[in-house]
């Protein structure tokens, strides 16, 4: 999904003022100073959605300088994700796993202030542990992804900036601050 402009995105646990109350979510300038359409990057933007990052015809991914997570929506229902992290391993300190994600399909912005992610059979990530038998591997990725609440603020030196609060999994019920 190409845009030219990409917008800051902050990760975040669910603040209180932000706690679920149940009321539909109102498109305000409170709540929303742009509309969501655009790609949203977080921290230094190496990571975005697009053709530079992910090639799904053969499973590939071009790996960006930096670790980091985005977003975009097209204004007709579409999302596309981009992600790229590592995971400590606190008993094994030498045992860090890099994850590499793409995954597109249609969003859903409901009336309770969720947003869910419906995606597409072809996400895929690359995993690549250097302490199991087989190190790096490819697998689907089709999760669904359910953030609880998320707002767009005008920050003084970034610009527009997208909080995206809690993700929760969808058969547990239980929401955590989103990973990159
Ligand atoms: C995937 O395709 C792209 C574009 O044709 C090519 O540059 C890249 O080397 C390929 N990667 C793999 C792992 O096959
Ligand atoms: C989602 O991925 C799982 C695990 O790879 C697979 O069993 C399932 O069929 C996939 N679902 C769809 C809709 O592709
Ligand atoms: C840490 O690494 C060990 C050895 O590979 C593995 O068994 C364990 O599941 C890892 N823990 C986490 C939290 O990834
Ligand atoms: C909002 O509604 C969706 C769809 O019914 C539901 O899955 C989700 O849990 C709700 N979000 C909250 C925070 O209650």
């Amino acid at each position: 999904m190409y845009f030219t402009h990409f917008f800051a995105l902050v990760l975040a646990s669910v603040p209180a003022a932000l706690a679920q109350t149940g009321a539909p979510i109102q498109y305000v300038a409170a709540h929303n100073t742009t509309p969501i359409y655009g790609t949203w990057a977080s921290g230094s933007k190496n990571v975005l959605t697009g053709p530079g990052f992910a090639n799904p015809a053969n499973l590939s991914f071009t790996y960006p300088l930096t670790t980091g997570v985005a977003y975009s929506f097209s204004s007709d229902g579409y999302y596309e994700v981009a992600r790229y992290r590592f995971n400590g391993n606190g008993s094994q300190p030498n045992c860090i796993t890099g994850v590499i994600n793409w995954v597109h399909g249609k969003y859903q912005l409901v009336d309770n202030g969720s947003i869910i992610l419906n995606p597409w059979a072809d996400g895929y990530q690359q995993i690549q542990d250097p302490c199991v038998a087989v190190s790096n591997f490819i697998e689907q990725y089709n999760d669904t992804e359910l953030y609880q609440s998320w707002q767009i603020f005008t920050d003084p030196v970034d610009g527009y900036k997208l909080h995206l609060f809690g993700r929760c999994a969808t058969r547990r019920r239980a929401c955590h601050p989103p990973r990159p």
